[in-house]
């Protein structure tokens, strides 16, 4: 499978000497959507920050399409144009005055026309449903706003690979499902996406490929049948394995599942088993 994005041998110390990241590898599959998984503390925001250039390891490399990342300025912003970051906090993320302008830096900064750039910001900021938000100072939002603002900056780039920081912690339910509704059609459109979560039944459901954090390190790195099964591995990361996973391995040792049927990822899925019994 293609790599689009893949870090090897990552370390990285803060200042200060906290050791968040100590020889990680991680591939990233073109056009999937991967799951970074792992406990608070873990890393995971650090190696998000690696995988776009705003951090620099102090040993290892990231490669881009197969080519590794320099930290030079104009490397920089060739990479970030490639790759963008949505930060899991939207206060770290926003700072222009009005949503509307917020939206429209990235844009502008990629040498886009006036026109062009307000044609991706009206676009970014409909399919994140904030459109009726434009005006309003970023300030004035609330938090599920600010992530939404935060989401449509970064869409607006129209990344090749997108990372996102735990991208639907603190939305409501709907604006949960409708995220990942956006981000399945930036996907269709070429993208791969990369996020980090606590939510296995999320993981379990959405991603295509799940790496488990462990000490700073990618401890596993697999399908998720394989990785949110490993009872084991998942509980060093402070995570039990998702409901539906453990639902679906019971039906198959009751037989009310084939060996060779997958398992149930979400709610129809677990209905039409439970319509099949
Ligand atoms: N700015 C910083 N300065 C010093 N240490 C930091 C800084 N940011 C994070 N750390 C430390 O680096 C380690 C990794 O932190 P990181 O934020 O990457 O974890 P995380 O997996 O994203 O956690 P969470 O699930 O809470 O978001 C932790 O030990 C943390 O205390
Ligand atoms: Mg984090």
């Amino acid at each position: 499978m293609a790599m689009i994005l893949e870090a090897k041998g990552l370390s990285y110390a803060y200042p200060g000497g906290v050791t968040a990241l100590s020889g990680l590898d991680l591939g990233v599959q073109r056009g999937k959507r991967l799951a970074i998984l792992g406990p608070n503390g873990a890393g995971k925001t650090t190696l998000l920050q690696h995988l776009n250039g705003t951090l620099k390891p102090s040993a290892g490399t990231v490669h881009l399409d197969g080519t590794i990342m320099g930290h030079g300025r104009t490397e920089l912003a060739a990479w970030r144009r490639r790759v963008g970051l949505v930060l899991q906090e939207p206060d770290d993320q926003l700072f222009a005055p009005t949503v509307f302008e917020d939206v429209s830096f990235g844009p502008l900064n990629l040498g886009l026309s006036e026109a062009e750039a307000r044609q991706r910001v009206i676009e970014a900021l409909n399919s994140l449903r904030i459109a009726d938000l434009a005006e309003r100072p970023t300030h004035m939002l609330s938090f599920g706003q600010k992530k939404r603002a935060a989401i449509a900056g970064a869409v607006a780039m129209r990344p090749d690979v997108l990372l996102l920081d735990e991208p639907t912690a603190g939305l409501d339910q709907f604006g949960a499902v409708h995220l990942l509704a956006v981000l399945e059609k930036l996907q269709a459109g070429g993208a791969t996406l990369v996020f980090t979560t606590h939510d296995v039944d999320l993981a379990w459901a959405w991603a295509d490929d799940i790496a488990l954090f462990d000490a700073g390190q990618v401890a596993r790195q697999g399908r998720p049948e394989e990785v949110l099964a490993d009872a084991e591995a998942l509980s060093r990361a402070r995570l039990k394995p998702p409901f539906l996973l453990e639902l679906g391995l019971k039906a198959r040792q009751r037989g009310w599942l084939g060996a060779d049927q997958p398992l149930p990822r979400n709610r129809s899925d677990a209905m039409a088993l439970l319509d099949g019994i």
